[in-house]
């Protein structure tokens, strides 16, 4: 039976009594409203640690817009449900008072994002990767984990959240594979606010970035011909583009790239009916795009 923990002292308290038995802890970070995608991480968590937490605190701090915010969809009886069915071994709650005791928000010190942080999300939402790092720490301070589960479908969230616990020295931060529907809409909890029509459009968003990893493999590298084909393909009548573009996933920068490429990540957000959706490719990879599941890259730390 899964433990459901609301105070950070008291998973604190359960971790360490994990800890002090010798038990690995695998973390992952949610915000609930779990999806297949979610699970996903839980299960590779589950396959290389003793026991798993996962945490579920829709951020405040993370959200630019307070009306996404108040929109976001929440299901914790049911998320509770679906962790405990896989094997989950606790699942903490957190509130914004209780990780940061006798702070109002705008007392609450934000944790520097580092320089993943700058160019697309970063420009799109301010403010939204402190917001995410603050949040991130804590997590890593109360629970300590030894491996934490983050989604490629963030990727600049995984790269800010690599550079954390780079800066912390633990935990290591395992990056997992995007898990998709089966017309290769990226999951997502906000998903849920799309209707058919929206759904239909919003597939647009992989079918751009398989279209782009097309043109990849049949021997573009010139950057500026990758992203105008990205952008060709998600021109679509129910599609607002907030960004389409590509970025080199060693070596990050604000700006996309010019020129030739060696290595290439296709990144794109966009809106679809007030709802914010994003989605990313490695172009220069041979994973399987439609496999539901997670094969997992480790990203080494330090
Ligand atoms: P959330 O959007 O709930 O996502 C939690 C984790 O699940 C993130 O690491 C995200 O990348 C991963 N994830 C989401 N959709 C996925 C999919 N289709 N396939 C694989 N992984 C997926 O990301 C956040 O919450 C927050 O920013 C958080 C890290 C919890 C900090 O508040």
């Amino acid at each position: 039976m899964i433990e459901r923990l609301s105070e950070p002292a008291t998973a604190s308290m359960w971790c360490r009594k994990m800890r002090t038995q010798g038990l690995q802890i695998g973390l992952v970070p949610t915000m609930g409203a779990l999806h297949e995608g979610h699970l996903s991480l839980v299960r590779r968590a589950l396959q290389e640690n003793d026991r798993v937490c996962a945490s579920i605190f829709v951020n405040p701090l993370q959200f630019n817009e307070h009306s996404d915010l108040l929109s976001y969809p929440l299901s914790p009886d049911q998320d509770v449900q679906l962790l405990d069915r896989i094997g989950c071994h606790m699942v903490f709650f957190g509130t914004l008072d209780a990780f940061f005791p006798q702070l109002k928000p705008e007392q609450i010190p934000m944790q520097e994002p580092g320089p993943y942080s700058l160019g697309l999300e970063g420009d799109s939402r301010p403010g939204h990767f402190a917001g995410v790092a603050t949040i991130v720490k804590r997590l890593f301070e109360v629970t300590k984990p030894s491996r934490t589960y983050f989604g490629e479908k963030d990727f600049q969230q995984s790269l800010v959240v690599r550079d954390l616990a780079r800066k912390m020295g633990y935990p290591e931060v395992v990056v997992c594979q995007t898990s998709r529907e089966p017309g290769g809409l990226a999951r997502s909890s906000r998903n849920r606010g799309l209707d058919d029509i929206q759904r239909r459009h919003a597939r647009c968003l992989s079918v751009a970035l398989r279209c782009t990893r097309s043109a990849w493999q049949a021997g573009e590298r010139d950057a500026q011909i990758l992203e105008s084909l990205l952008w060709e393909s998600l021109d679509n009548a129910g599609v607002e583009i907030v960004y389409a573009t590509l970025r080199d996933p060693d070596q990050w920068t604000k700006q996309a790239p010019k020129g030739y490429l060696v290595r290439a990540q296709a990144l794109v957000a966009a809106r679809i009916g007030g709802i914010r959706l994003i989605d990313n490719m490695r172009l220069d990879s041979t994973a399987e795009l439609d496999s539901g599941d997670s094969e997992s890259s480790r990203q080494a730390i330090g």
